[in-house]
C-alpha cells in the first residue's frame, strides 16, 4: 500500500506545487509592478509640490518655487541641472550663506534629486 502511494503523492506534489507557487509569485510580482513607483510617489507628494508648474513635481517643489522666482523667472532657475554641491553652492550665492536651515536643506534636496544631471 505504502509503496503505490507515494509515487502518486510525489506525482501530485510536482504537478501541482510548482503551478501554485509560480502563479502566486506572477500575481506577487504582478501587484508589485503596477503599485511600485507611481502609486508610492503620489502617496508622499504634496498636492503643492506637485503642480508647482513649471516647476517638476518634486518633493519641495513649490517652496523652491517660491524661495527661487523671488529676484527672477522660473526659467532662469531650470535652464540648468544640479549636483548636490552645484545645489548648495548656488542656494548659497542666491540666497544666502547658512545652508544648515530647513528651507536650505529642502531647495538643495529639490534642485539636486528632482533637478538632477
Ligand atoms: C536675491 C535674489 C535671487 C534669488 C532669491 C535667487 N536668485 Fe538666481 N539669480 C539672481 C540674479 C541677480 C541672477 C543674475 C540674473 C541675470 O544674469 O540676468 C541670477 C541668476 C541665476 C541663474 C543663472 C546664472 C548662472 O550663473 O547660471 C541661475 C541658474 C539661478 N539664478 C538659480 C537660482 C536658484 C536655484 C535659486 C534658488 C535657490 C535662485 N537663483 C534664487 C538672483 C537671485
Amino acid at each position: 500500500m505504502r509503496p503505490r502511494i507515494l509515487p502518486l503523492l510525489a506525482l501530485l506534489a510536482f504537478t501541482t506545487g510548482p503551478a501554485v507557487y509560480a502563479f502566486q509569485g506572477q500575481a506577487q510580482t504582478n501587484e508589485a509592478e503596477t503599485a511600485d513607483l507611481p502609486a508610492a510617489e503620489e502617496e508622499e507628494l504634496d498636492p503643492a509640490d506637485a503642480n508647482a508648474a513649471p516647476f517638476p513635481p518634486g518633493r519641495h517643489a513649490a517652496l523652491t518655487k517660491r524661495v527661487c522666482t523671488e529676484c527672477h523667472m522660473a526659467n532662469m532657475v531650470l535652464q540648468r541641472t544640479y549636483t548636490y554641491d552645484e545645489a548648495v553652492r548656488f542656494y548659497q550665492i542666491m540666497v544666502t550663506s547658512n545652508t544648515e536651515t530647513d528651507e536650505a536643506r529642502a531647495v538643495i534636496e529639490y534642485l539636486s534629486t528632482t533637478l538632477a544631471p
